[in-house]
C-alpha cells in the first residue's frame, strides 16, 4: 500500500542516535513454514532500562494474526495490549508499532506476537524468501523486520532459540542444534545476523579442531547434484579457521559451522552467526565450470564471512553508520589472508585495481561519501566500495603507521574489551590510541572526510641537497566543501640508475606540505635521483609525481617494490595511451622493449608478468582524460586502446609465443596459486597472439581446454576475433549449468563490437535462459554492458535507455539490485554535453516513474545532485 504522492523519505542521521530503552533478554521464535502463509510466533523476554518509555518495534509487510475472537495476537504477559502505528503519518503497520509507556510493566515482561508472511511473494530477496523450493533469509541490514515485530537495530543483542516446523528434510538456523528443527544460539546477537534455511539439501561435511581442542562440525549445504562442487570452499574454510587462530588469536565458538549455497541472492554472501548464506557462485566450483578467478573469489569470500564471526558478530556495530567497523576490518583481514595464501604483490595489485576502478570512481562523483557516512535514506545503498574497500585501506594505513606488533596489540585489546558489544569507530580507535600512546584524532579524518586525497611530489637538487617536497589536498565532495589535512603514510625509496640510494622509508604527511632533504654528498652525488613513492600503495591517494617516461621505464625494470614496478609500467602505458588518444599513432619502441624484457624474465611470478602486460581499462582512461582537462570520448578511447594492444601483440609476438608455450599446463588441474599464475600468463599471451595472428591458436586452445579457465579465455578470444559459431557451441555444452551460463551471457556483451553490444544485450534479454528475477543473471547482462564504456556510452543514447528501462522494471521487483546497478550513471559529469543531456533524461525518467523505491530514489536523487 502506497500513497499516491509519497513524501520524500526522511534521512536517518548519525547525530540522532539514541540507545534503545529496553534490553531483550531472550528471543524464542517458532516458524510454521508455508510458501505463501508462514506463521511466525515470537516470544520476547524484555527488561525496561528506562522508566516511562514507549516500546517501539519495527515491522514491514507483516500481517498480525488474530485470536478466534478477533483480538490481534500481540500480548504482554499473556494479555492483549494496545498499540499504534510507529509512524502515525503512514498506513498502519508500514514501518512497525508502538506500545504506549503506560501499558509497559516496570520490570521484566514477556511480549508475544503471531504474524503471517508470504515468502513466495518476496521478490526483493530480503527477509524470508524462497529460491527454487528452498526457504532462506537475508536480514542484513534491515530485513528482520519483514519476519516479525522486533527492535531491528544492531545495538539490540540477544540470545535466540528457534524452532522450525516443516516437512522439509533440512531445517537450519543459528547456533547449536538441539534436535531436528531446533536451534539455540547462546551468543547474544543483533537481529541482522538471524538466519533460517529449510529445504531438500545435501551436505558436504568435514570437521575442524580448534587450537584449544574443541571439535567443530562443518557442513556446506547445497541442492542435490552440487555436492561434488564444494571441496574447494571447504578447504578454504578450514584454512580460514586456522589462519584466524594463528594471525589474530581467534577461535570458533560453536559446535557447528554451516554454509548454505543459494542461487537467488542479492550480494556475495552473508555472515549469519554459525549459518553463513552464500550466493552459489561463491561456493560451487569444479575445474570444468569455475575459472581460477572464481576459485580466488570463493577463497576470499569464504574467509571474509568466516572472519566476521569475530569482526562483526562477537563485536558488532552500534548503528549502521558504523558499518565500516565490521566491513573495512573484515575486508582488510580477508586481503591479508589471500595475500598469505597466494602471491602478496599480485593480491595487492588486484586489490588496488579494484579500489581504483570502484572506489576512486565513486569518490570522484556525486555518490562520494565518508567511510563512515553521517546520513542515509536507505542503508542498503551504503554497502559501497568506500565503506568496504576504502575502509580496509584505512586499517592497512593504521597498521603501517603503528607497526605490525602495535596493530596486533590494539586488535587484541579491541576483542578483549568489546566482546559481546555493539561498538563505534571511536571505540575501535581508542584501543589503538591506548596501545600506541598516540593521538589518532587527525587520523580519524579518514572516516569523516570523503574524497580521494591528491598527493603532489616534486623533487630536485637545491644547493647541496636533494630535496623532496610532498603536499596534499583533499577535493571538495557533495556536502563537504572544505577539508582538513589527512595523515598519509608514504612509503618510499630513492633510485639512481637502477640502484636504491635511499632505502625504504616511511614519511608521514600530516600537514599540507612537508619537505625532506638529503645532502647530495651522502647520496653519492646521483645524476638522476628518482623517488619510488607510495610503495605497496601505502595510502589510498592519487599521486602526482612528474617521473619522466625514461624513469618510468627504469622503475618498471628495477624497482625492488613489486607494486611500484607494476605501477611504473601502468603509468608508462597510460602516458602512451594518452598520447595516442591525443592523435599520435606510434607506440614507443622503448616501452615495447621494456615490456618484452619483463615478459621474458622467468625469475618473476607469471601472474605478475600477466599483470604487467595488461593495459589500463577504458574507464581508467576516461578518468585520465578528465584529469588532463579533456572530455573523454569512449569510442576513441576504445579504438586507441585496441590499437595499442595490437601494436603490443605485433611487436611482442615471438616472446608471447615462447611464454605461451612455456606456460602450457602440465599435469592435472589444481586451482592453486602456482598453476593459476601460469594459466593467467598463458591466457594473457593467447589474447595478444589472437590479435597478432588470427583465431587458429584460440580455436585449438578452446578444443584442448580441460578446465573453465582455459575454455573461457579461448571463448573470449574467439568472440573477439568474430568467430560466428562459438557462442552457440559454448551454449550447447553448458546450457544446463547456471553459473557457467552467467559467464556466457556476460562475456558475449563485453567482447562485442561497441556498436553491436546494445543490440546484442537486447537480444540476450529475449533468450529463453534470461531470467531477470535471478540477480546473477540480471547482473551478467546489465553488468556486461556497463563494463563496456564504448557500448554503454553509445552516442545514440541506446545504452542509457536500455539500462534505464531495466532499472525501472527491476525496481518494483528487487529495489536493492536496481539501486546497485544504477551506479552505472555515476560518472555522467565526465562526458560531453550531448551525453550528459541523454543521461539526465534517463535519470529523470527513472525518478518520475510511479512507485519508485526508497533505494533507487535515493541513488538517482544523489546522482542528479
Ligand atoms: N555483510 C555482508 C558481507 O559483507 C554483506 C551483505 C550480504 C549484505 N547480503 C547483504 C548487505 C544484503 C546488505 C544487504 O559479508
Ligand atoms: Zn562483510
Amino acid at each position: 500500500m502506497k500513497d499516491a504522492t509519497p513524501a520524500a523519505p526522511q534521512p536517518v542521521r548519525l547525530a540522532d542516535y539514541t540507545p534503545y530503552p529496553f534490553r531483550i533478554d531472550d528471543v524464542a521464535l517458532t516458524f510454521h513454514l508455508h510458501p505463501t502463509a508462514t506463521k511466525v510466533v515470537s516470544v520476547l523476554t524484555i527488561t525496561p532500562l528506562e522508566a516511562d518509555q514507549p516500546l517501539d518495534l519495527m515491522g514491514e509487510g507483516l500481517t498480525l494474526l488474530t485470536d478466534a475472537d478477533g483480538t490481534p495476537h500481540l500480548k504482554i504477559d499473556g494479555a492483549p495490549v494496545a498499540f499504534a502505528p510507529l509512524d502515525p503519518a503512514l498506513p498502519p503497520f508500514a514501518q512497525g508499532i508502538r506500545i504506549d509507556a503506560i501499558d509497559i510493566p516496570d520490570g521484566p515482561f514477556r511480549l508475544t506476537s503471531e504474524v503471517e508472511i508470504n515468502p513466495e511473494a518476496n521478490t526483493a530477496l530480503e527477509g524470508l524468501y524462497m529460491s527454487k523450493g528452498m526457504y532462506c533469509t537475508q536480514c542484513e541490514a534491515e530485513g528482520f523486520r519483514k519476519i516479525t515485530y522486533y527492535p531491528d537495530r544492531p545495538d539490540v543483542m540477544a540470545p535466540f532459540t528457534v524452532t522450525i516446523d516443516s516437512d522439509l528434510p533440512v531445517l537450519l538456523s543459528n547456533g547449536n542444534p538441539q534436535g531436528h528443527g531446533s536451534w539455540h544460539d547462546p551468543h547474544p546477537k543483533p537481529a541482522y545476523l538471524f538466519a533460517l534455511v529449510a529445504g531438500d539439501l545435501v551436505a558436504h561435511s568435514d570437521h575442524f579442531t580448534t587450537a584449544s581442542g574443541k571439535p567443530v562440525e562443518l557442513n556446506i549445504w547445497v541442492r542435490p547434484g552440487d555436492e561434488d562442487k564444494c571441496a574447494y570452499a571447504m578447504d578454504a574454510l578450514k584454512r580460514s579457521m586456522c589462519w584466524d587462530e594463528t594471525e589474530y588469536g581467534r577461535e570458533y565458538d560453536l559446535d557447528v559451522f554451516n554454509i548454505v549455497a543459494v542461487d537467488d541472492f542479492n550480494m556475495g554472501a552473508m555472515e549469519n552467526k554459525g549459518l553463513n548464506i552464500f550466493n552459489s557462485k561463491y561456493v560451487l566450483a569444479s575445474p570444468e565450470t569455475a575459472t581460477d578467478r572464481d576459485y580466488a573469489f570463493i577463497e576470499a569470500i569464504v574467509a571474509h564471512e568466516y572472519f566476521h564471526n569475530w569482526t562483526g558478530n562477537r563485536i558488532t556495530c552500534r548503528d549502521w553508520f558504523q558499518l565500516c567497523l565490521k566491513e573495512g576490518l573484515t575486508v582488510f583481514r580477508d586481503q591479508q589472508f589471500s595475500g598469505n595464501m597466494r602471491s602478496e604483490p599480485v593480491e595487492r595489485i588486484s586489490n588496488v585495481l579494484q579500489l581504483r576502478a570502484r572506489q576512486f570512481r565513486e569518490d570522484a562523483g556525486p555518490l562520494a561519501h565518508n567511510v563512515r557516512p553521517e546520513s542515509y535514506v536507505e542503508i542498503n545503498n551504503f554497502y559501497t566500495a568506500t565503506v568496504y574497500e576504502k575502509g580496509a585501506e584505512v586499517i592497512r594505513m593504521l597498521r603501517i603507521l603503528l607497526g605490525a606488533d602495535t596493530y596486533r596489540a590494539g586488535v587484541d585489546l579491541y576483542f578483549d574489551r568489546h566482546d559481546g558489544q555493539a561498538c563505534t569507530i571511536e571505540d575501535w580507535l581508542a584501543c589503538f590510541e591506548e596501545v600506541s600512546v598516540r593521538d589518532l584524532s587527525q587520523f580519524k579524518r579518514w572516516y569523516t572526510q570523503a574524497g580521494t586525497p591528491l598527493v603532489t611530489a616534486r623533487w630536485g637538487v637545491e644547493g647541496d641537497d636533494f630535496v623532496l617536497r610532498l603536499s596534499q589536498t583533499v577535493p571538495e565532495t557533495p556536502g563537504q566543501p572544505l577539508k582538513e589535512p589527512m595523515v598519509i603514510p608514504i612509503l618510499f625509496a630513492i633510485y639512481d640508475s637502477g640502484k636504491e640510494i635511499v632505502p625504504e622509508t616511511l614519511a608521514v604527511l600530516d600537514a599540507p606540505e612537508m619537505v625532506l632533504s638529503w645532502p647530495m654528498a651522502d647520496l653519492g652525488h646521483p645524476a638522476d635521483a628518482t623517488p619510488s613513492l607510495l610503495r605497496g600503495f601505502s595510502a589510498p591517494v592519487i599521486l602526482d609525481a612528474p617521473i619522466s617516461f625514461g624513469q618510468l621505464l627504469a622503475l618498471m625494470s628495477d624497482d625492488a617494490d613489486p607494486f611500484n614496478r607494476w605501477e611504473a609500467g601502468r603509468s608508462a602505458m597510460r602516458e602512451e595511451l594518452m598520447r595516442m588518444i591525443g592523435g599520435e599513432s606510434a607506440v614507443s619502441p622503448e616501452l615495447l622493449s621494456t615490456l618484452e624484457t619483463v615478459l621474458r624474465d622467468t625469475s618473476v611470478d607469471p601472474a605478475f608478468r600477466a599483470l604487467m602486460l595488461a593495459l589500463p581499462s577504458e574507464d581508467d582512461l576516461a578518468q585520465a582524460c578528465v584529469d588532463a582537462g579533456l572530455v573523454p570520448d569512449p569510442g576513441v578511447i576504445h579504438t586507441k586502446r585496441r590499437a595499442m594492444q595490437t601494436a603490443m601483440a605485433g611487436a611482442l609476438a615471438p616472446e608471447l609465443t615462447c611464454q605461451y608455450d612455456a606456460m602450457a599446463p602440465a599435469g592435472a588441474y589444481s586451482p592453486d596459486a602456482t598453476q593459476a599464475a601460469q594459466r593467467s600468463l598463458c591466457n594473457t599471451c593467447l589474447v595478444y597472439l589472437t590479435l597478432a595472428e588470427g583465431a587458429d591458436r584460440a580455436r585449438a586452445h578452446y578444443d584442448n581446454a580441460t578446465n573453465m579457465t582455459d575454455q573461457m579465455a579461448a571463448f573470449a578470444a574467439l568472440l573477439d576475433a568474430g568467430d560466428p559459431d562459438i557462442a552457440a557451441t559454448f551454449e550447447r555444452q553448458w546450457s544446463g549449468d547456471r553459473l557457467v551460463m552467467d559467464k556466457w551471457f556476460m562475456v558475449q556483451i563485453t567482447q562485442a563490437a561497441p556498436d553491436a553490444a546494445v543490440g546484442l544485450a537486447e537480444a540476450l534479454t529475449q533468450h529463453n535462459l534470461f531470467d531477470w528475477k535471478n540477480p546473477n543473471r540480471f547482473r551478467s547482462v546489465l553488468g556486461g554492458l556497463i563494463a563496456s564504456p564504448a557500448a554503454f556510452h553509445d552516442p545514440s543514447g541506446a545504452g542509457y535507455r536500455f539500462v534505464a528501462d531495466w532499472l525501472i522494471k527491476m525496481d518494483s521487483l528487487n529495489p536493492q539490485t536496481a539501486a546497485r546497478m544504477s551506479t552505472a550513471f555515476e560518472t555522467w559529469r565526465r562526458y560531453d554535453a550531448d551525453r550528459q543531456a541523454l543521461i539526465q533524461t534517463e535519470l529523470a525518467r527513472i525518478a518520475d516513474h510511479g512507485d519508485l523505491s526508497r533505494d533507487l530514489g535515493e541513488m538517482v536523487a544523489r546522482m542528479r545532485g
